[in-house]
């Protein structure tokens, strides 16, 4: 089978190759399954260059998330039961950027007809992290202001749309001022170019209040420390992703005044201390989130394995139109590869 793989950490468009391998067989309690699309979200980027969370074992194919079909099972019942089934894939043995992809039989999920594979594709990492960031960890209240940095991102669109669910009202940061009237038209209720002047006073302006209780950054740098120093008293800032690769400052005599906290967030220490029943609540939460086209991803171009370097470019160039998603195979019982 092709599957995109990496021998040594690095840039991702230097280090990643399509190679010919073995197709991988699974164990009792896993499952094979034929990839149709998987996105190339930030994390996978990080993992390719060695600076996540998560080391990998080299040679290595990366792909956190995808959709595919059940093909075989290694055996078990969950695995049997779950064969010639459309599923979305979290965090597969082998890596989803390949024809084919083994996963513990609990870690892939049917998906209802009505979710698009492009939908289905990105079904867990954003949306997870989104619902999970803003109504269990944050727990932002209705009528309550959210700030979030990286507004325009996959994952800030859909806190955007939960918040119009949800009934709290979001402050959204940007870099580029076109973006402020496409977030506005999905529902933000504030949305603030970053070049416009300290953050902290762009937020008293709007809110009239000395700050805000909740905010969210995934940048970090000067981008994380202005969201940190727009808190209010008792406020707490979630941080989840370090796009800007840069350290958050912060004062000490501001943190003391009014015990403000920063508190980091990873979608897999949740899942690792998370019972079955919370993790087949979200699953099923999201799936109905999707499914009822409450949150979505906005696609953006589609490439096929074979051109994976094109693929990671177009997925780490500023200002990209939506998620890039590599397009494995077609949705149809007959396996057809169009990666080749
Ligand atoms: N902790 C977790 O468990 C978890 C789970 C899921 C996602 N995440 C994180 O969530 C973040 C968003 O993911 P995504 O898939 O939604 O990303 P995405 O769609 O690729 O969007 C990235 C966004 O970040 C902006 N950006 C990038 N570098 C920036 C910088 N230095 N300063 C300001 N803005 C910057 C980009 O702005 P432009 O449009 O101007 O280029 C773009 O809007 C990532 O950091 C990801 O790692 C974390």
């Amino acid at each position: 089978m092709l599957a995109v793989r990496f021998e040594k950490s690095g840039t991702p468009t230097e280090v990643l190759q399509v190679q010919d391998i073995p197709k991988p067989t699974p164990a009792r309690g896993e499952v094979l399954v034929r990839m149709i699309a998987s996105p190339i979200n930030p994390s996978d980027v990080m993992y390719v260059e060695g600076r996540y969370g998560l080391k990998p074992t080299l040679p290595a194919t990366p792909g956190f998330e995808g959709v595919g079909i059940v093909e075989s099972s290694g055996g078990g019942l969950l695995g049997r039961f779950r064969v010639g089934k459309r599923v979305a894939v979290l965090g597969s043995r082998t890596g989803g950027w390949a024809e084919y992809a083994v996963a513990s039989a609990k870690q892939v999920f049917p998906i209802p007809d009505a979710v698009p594979d492009d939908q289905a594709a990105a079904f867990f990492v954003n949306p997870a992290t989104a619902f999970l960031i803003t109504t269990k960890v944050l727990a932002v209240p209705r009528g309550e202001w959210l700030l979030q940095t990286a507004a325009g991102s996959q994952l800030g669109r859909m806190v955007i749309l939960l918040g119009k669910k949800f009934g709290f009202r979001t402050i959204n940061v940007v870099r580029r001022r076109e973006q402020v009237a496409e977030l506005q038209k999905l529902g933000a209720d504030v949305v603030l170019v970053s070049d416009d002047g300290p953050l902290a006073e762009q937020v008293r302006a709007v809110t009239g209040q000395p700050g805000v209780r909740y905010a969210m950054d995934p940048v970090g740098g000067t981008v994380g420390t202005a969201a940190l120093e727009a808190l209010a008293q008792g406020g707490t800032l979630i941080v989840y992703g370090a796009l800007s690769n840069a350290p958050i400052q912060a004062d000490p005599r501001f943190l003391i005044t009014g015990s403000k906290v920063v508190r980091g967030f990873w979608l897999s220490d949740w899942a690792q201390s998370a019972t079955i029943l919370q993790k087949l609540r979200l699953m099923r939460t999201v799936r109905q989130l999707l499914a009822d086209g409450v949150i979505r991803t906005e696609v953006g171009t589609t490439f096929p394995l074979s051109q994976i370097t094109e693929a990671v470019r177009a997925a780490t160039t500023d200002g990209k139109a939506g998620k890039v998603l590599l397009r494995i195979g077609i949705s149809g019982a007959n396996p057809t590869e169009t990666s080749r």
